[in-house]
């Protein structure tokens, strides 16, 4: 069959995701928990699963989990919005909010998927280069944004994967815009504490996405939320497909969120792991690490960053190589594991 005739040409130089996966034994590159599922919760999934009914559709509304989420947040049900994992809730938001002449704009560089998604959802999409510190440039923003009718913005906080805040003064610019709505990814949210939740009364057009998959431990089961104004959760719940978060991973997370003390543990243990690996790599000669308020350290090497990666994984460690021309030139990414792994990390990387 001659599939041209169909092929959309924006499509063409799109390559479908892919993040190779050699051989490894610390998986450093992903920005996953290194900490499973506590037995505990384990457990109680697997009496759980005893009870569950597979031969029906899960809550279309995921309606316990989004209750708890409610009770922790503080924020009304109608606020909340559930999915398979936040890159479907960012999908979502593209789909629902495209119209031919608004913009996408984020800055670079940053999480791929907005550019991805936005390309398939067909919407204009443009980076601005952040700048020497890795943070916003209010001038550059404001020129962008005011040459644009309809702008949907895409901030990762802290940012990915330069691991940065970026200021909150900047952003409050362009949140305070009529023509702009902001999606704030927090994914990272609680390796930083900085969140810009407590906002959205003062600016309604602010979404706010968030994950299991980082902190929680739970990106095998794949579960994201949005937090954003009704009428906008009601723009998302038109394109959100039915079902869209499976019985299980609704399960799980419910769960999840009745164990804040094993969250505040993990989250004590790789915040001190960050600073400890982030001083060891200052102390190597020929590495450069960024700050970061995340679970991962981006760090600059003087040799090519390529012989580095392999140099990691001949020693057992993934990392992402994220070199290329530009900002992240000779750029490599560790996320944080337990200290077993920075240790592998770090002696794989004084070689
Ligand atoms: C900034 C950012 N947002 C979202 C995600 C994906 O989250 P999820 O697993 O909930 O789709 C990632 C994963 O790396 C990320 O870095």
């Amino acid at each position: 069959m001659n599939l041209r005739p169909f092929l959309r040409d924006d499509l063409t130089d799109l390559t479908p995701y892919h993040v190779g996966q050699p051989p490894h034994r610390v998986k450093a590159d992903a920005n996953e928990s290194p900490f499973d599922l506590p037995p505990e919760i384990r457990h109680e999934l697997t009496e759980a699963i005893a009870q569950l009914q597979f031969n029906r559709y899960p809550d279309p509304s995921s309606d316990l989990l989004r209750a708890q989420l409610c009770e922790q947040l503080r924020v009304d049900k109608a606020e909340i919005v559930v999915g398979n994992g936040s890159d479907e809730l960012i999908g979502n938001f593209m789909l629902a909010f495209r119209k031919p002449e608004a913009c996408v704009s984020f800055p670079t560089p940053t999480f791929s998927m907005f550019g991805i998604l936005a390309q398939v959802a067909q919407i204009e999409a443009v980076g601005l280069p952040l700048d020497d510190r890795f943070d916003l440039d209010p001038a550059a923003w404001k020129a962008h944004l005011d040459a644009h009718v309809i702008n949907l913005v895409f901030l990762s906080y802290p940012n990915n994967p330069t691991g940065t805040n970026f200021s909150t003064d900047a952003i409050r610019e362009i949140l305070a815009r009529p023509d702009t709505l902001v999606l704030l990814d927090e994914a990272y949210y609680e390796f930083s504490g900085h969140s810009l939740m407590t906002e959205r009364e003062r600016y309604p057009n602010l979404v706010i996405t968030r994950t299991f998959s980082k902190a929680y431990g739970l990106a095998g089961l794949r579960v994201g939320y949005v937090v954003a104004h009704p009428e906008i959760v009601d723009e998302l719940n038109k394109v959100r497909l039915p079902y869209n978060l499976n019985r299980f991973s609704q399960l799980a997370a419910t769960l999840l969120l009745k164990r804040p003390d094993r969250l505040a543990q993990h989250l004590q243990l790789i915040r001190s792991e960050r600073e400890r690996v982030f001083n060891a790599l200052k102390a190597i000669e020929g590495i450069y690490p960024f700050p970061t308020d995340a679970n991962f350290i981006l760090f600059r090497t003087d040799s090519p960053a390529p012989d580095v990666f392999q140099r990691l994984l001949d020693h057992g460690v993934l990392v992402r190589n994220l070199d290329r021309p530009g900002p992240l030139k000779n750029c490599l990414r560790i996320t944080i594991g337990t200290p077993e792994d920075n240790e592998m990390f770090l002696a794989g990387l004084r070689g």
